[in-house]
């Protein structure tokens, strides 16, 4: 066998390990999927405007129990059960527009909070890639503007009751 021949073997075979390592990306990437969840919407007033913010059910208890059920369906996976995400791989959501609590000015605080809401909805909508590699699906085909605002109304009252509750022990 020629040296050139047996070079383009190995190039033959270096591109078929490769094809497997690559080809077994997309088992990990199929965790990433966005799995749709199966709850009863019609409580949920009408937007007037779908682009409309801030988020326009905040405090809504009809809008955060049916929050709680499609969070639990689709999101605790990663985030954890009602958003406890204190033994969970990805962020603990009852963060986001935390600070905004310890705004005293009323309209400083509203502008927090709005600012909260975009930051939570555009997320969602388009998930999260970090160098190229994707770390949450994209929900925005998924889950429609008044699902994401009940699931984020949820997550905001989980976090004012985790603020009132003891800490966690270690
Ligand atoms: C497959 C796992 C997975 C699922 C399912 C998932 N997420 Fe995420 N999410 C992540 C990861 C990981 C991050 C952090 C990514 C990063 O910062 O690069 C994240 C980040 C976020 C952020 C931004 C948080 C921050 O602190 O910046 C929001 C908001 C969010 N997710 C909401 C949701 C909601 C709502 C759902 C359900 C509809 C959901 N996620 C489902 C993995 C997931």
């Amino acid at each position: 066998m020629t040296l050139s021949r047996t070079l383009a073997r190995l190039a033959c075979l270096v591109a078929l390990c490769f094809g497997v390592a690559l080809g077994t990306r997309p088992a990990h990437a199929n965790n990433v999927v966005a799995i749709p969840p199966h709850v009863d919407t019609t409580g949920l007033p009408p937007l007037d405007d779908p682009n409309a913010e801030p988020n326009p059910y905040r405090g809504n208890p009809q809008a955060i129990g049916i929050g709680r059920e499609a969070f639990n369906q689709s999101c605790a996976r990663c985030h954890g059960v009602d958003a406890d995400a204190h033994r969970s791989p990805a962020p603990d959501l009852r963060r986001v527009g935390r600070a905004c609590e310890r705004v005293r000015e009323p309209a400083l605080k509203t502008r927090c909070e709005t600012d909260a809401d975009v930051y939570f909805r555009h997320s969602v909508e388009e998930g999260k890639v970090k160098v190229g590699v994707r770390h949450m699906p994209a929900w925005k085909s998924v889950l429609s503007p008044q699902l994401i605002w009940a699931i984020r109304s949820f997550v905001d009252q989980q976090g004012s009751v985790q603020l009132n509750a003891p800490p966690h022990e270690p």
